[in-house]
C-alpha cells in the first residue's frame, strides 16, 4: 500500500478550517459574474499568480478582499458545500469548521444570510455526503470587544447552529485578554472557547499563557511557540488540550513546515492536530497537509495515525459519536 493510499483511506477529522479560506479561485470567478461583480483578475490563473504570502498580514489582506464576492445565502451554502464535497473527497468525516461573521456584516452582509447559508450546507453535507460538522464562530481580534460582543448576542437565536467560538485575524496587539469578558459570556452560553494563537507572533508565548489562565480555552489553534515554554508545555498535556497545528500553512507564513515541532509536542504527550487553515489559499487540503509531513519530514504511518486519532479525541462531538472513531 502506498503512503497517498494509506493516507486517502484514514477516516480524518479537521478542527481548523476557516470556510472563507476554502473560497477557490474558480468559484471567486463564478460568484462575481452571478453577483455582477468586475475583478481585477482575468483568469482564476491570475488569482493564484497573485497568492504571494511571506507572513499573517500579507495573507489576511488577500483573504478579506476576495471574499467581496460572497453576497447571498446561496453563495455561503455553496462555499460550505463546496469545501464539504472536498472533505468527502479526501475520507475526511468530520470537520469543526470556522467562520469569520464580522468580515461580512462590515460589508453589509446580513449575519442570518451567512450563518443559515453555512448551517443548510452543514446539514446536507451530513445527508448527502456522510460528513458531519460542528460551526465554530471566530472573532477578528483585529476589531473592538465591543463588535465581537455585539456579535456574539447576534448569535444567541442560533445557537443550536454553533459548537463554540474562535478567535483569528492579526494577532499583533491583540492578546486574548482584550477579549476575556466576550469569550466568559460565549462559556455561560454553553459555547466551547478557541483562540488562535498564531506561529512567531509578537508577545506569543503571553499569549499562550493568557489563554490557559485567563480565558480556560478548550482547545488552541496553532499554539507551535508554547514548545519554546517547558511549563506551557507541561499545562497544555496536564489538560489535554488540542493544537490545531497547520503545517502547510505555516510553511507559507513563517517558512517552517514544523515538522520537528509537531514531533516534539507528540514526544512532549501533547495532543497536536493537522489541519488545512486556508486550504483554497495555501492550495493543501487536510491529505495533502499529511503529504507534505511525509515527503518533507519522512512522517511514518504511525505518527500520520497518532495524530489523526488526536484529532477525533480532541473534537467536540459528542462521546457517543466518538467511540465510532477511537
Ligand atoms: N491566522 C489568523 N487569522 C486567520 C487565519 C490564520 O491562519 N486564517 C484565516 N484567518
Ligand atoms: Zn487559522
Amino acid at each position: 500500500e502506498s503512503m497517498l493510499d494509506f493516507v486517502q483511506q484514514l477516516p480524518k477529522a479537521e478542527l481548523h478550517v476557516h470556510l472563507e479560506g476554502t473560497l477557490e479561485p474558480e468559484h471567486i470567478f463564478s460568484l462575481a459574474k452571478r453577483n455582477g461583480i468586475e475583478l481585477v483578475y482575468k483568469t482564476p490563473e491570475e488569482v493564484v499568480a497573485a497568492y504571494d504570502f511571506h507572513d499573517l498580514p500579507s495573507f489576511l489582506s488577500i483573504y478579506y478582499a476576495a471574499m467581496d464576492v460572497l453576497r447571498t445565502e446561496d453563495d455561503f451554502y455553496e462555499l460550505a458545500m463546496h469545501y464539504f464535497q472536498r472533505a468527502a473527497a479526501q475520507n475526511v468525516v468530520y470537520v469543526e469548521p470556522f467562520f469569520d461573521p464580522q468580515a461580512h456584516t462590515s460589508r453589509g452582509i446580513a449575519f442570518d444570510t451567512v450563518i443559515n447559508g453555512i448551517a443548510r450546507a452543514q446539514q446536507d453535507a451530513a445527508a448527502s455526503l456522510g460528513v458531519e460538522s460542528n460551526l465554530i464562530m471566530c472573532f477578528l481580534r483585529d476589531m473592538s470587544a465591543e463588535s465581537a460582543a455585539e456579535h456574539l448576542e447576534m448569535a444567541v437565536g442560533h445557537l443550536d447552529k454553533l459548537i463554540g467560538v474562535g478567535l483569528d485575524s492579526d494577532e499583533k496587539d491583540n492578546p486574548p485578554s482584550k477579549f476575556a469578558e466576550v469569550f466568559a459570556r460565549a462559556r455561560d452560553l454553553g459555547l466551547k472557547l478557541t483562540m488562535h494563537c498564531d506561529v512567531n507572533q509578537k508577545d506569543i508565548l503571553e499569549h499562550i499563557g493568557e489563554c490557559l489562565d485567563l480565558i480556560a480555552v478548550d482547545r488552541i489553534d496553532h499554539g507551535v511557540n508554547a514548545l519554546q515554554d517547558d511549563a506551557l508545555c507541561t499545562e497544555i498535556a496536564r489538560r489535554g488540550l488540542g493544537l490545531t497545528v497547520c503545517p502547510v500553512s505555516n510553511r507559507f507564513v513563517v517558512q517552517n513546515l514544523t515538522g520537528n515541532e509537531i514531533r516534539d509536542m507528540l514526544a512532549r504527550g501533547m495532543k497536536a492536530t493537522i489541519n488545512s487553515d486556508d486550504p483554497a489559499y495555501f492550495r493543501a487540503y487536510m491529505n495533502e497537509n499529511l503529504m507534505a509531513l511525509v515527503e518533507d519530514a519522512d512522517f511514518t504511518k504511525d505518527e500520520l495515525m497518532t495524530l489523526t486519532r488526536n484529532a477525533f479525541e480532541v473534537s467536540w462531538m459528542s462521546d457517543e459519536r466518538k467511540t465510532d472513531y477511537l
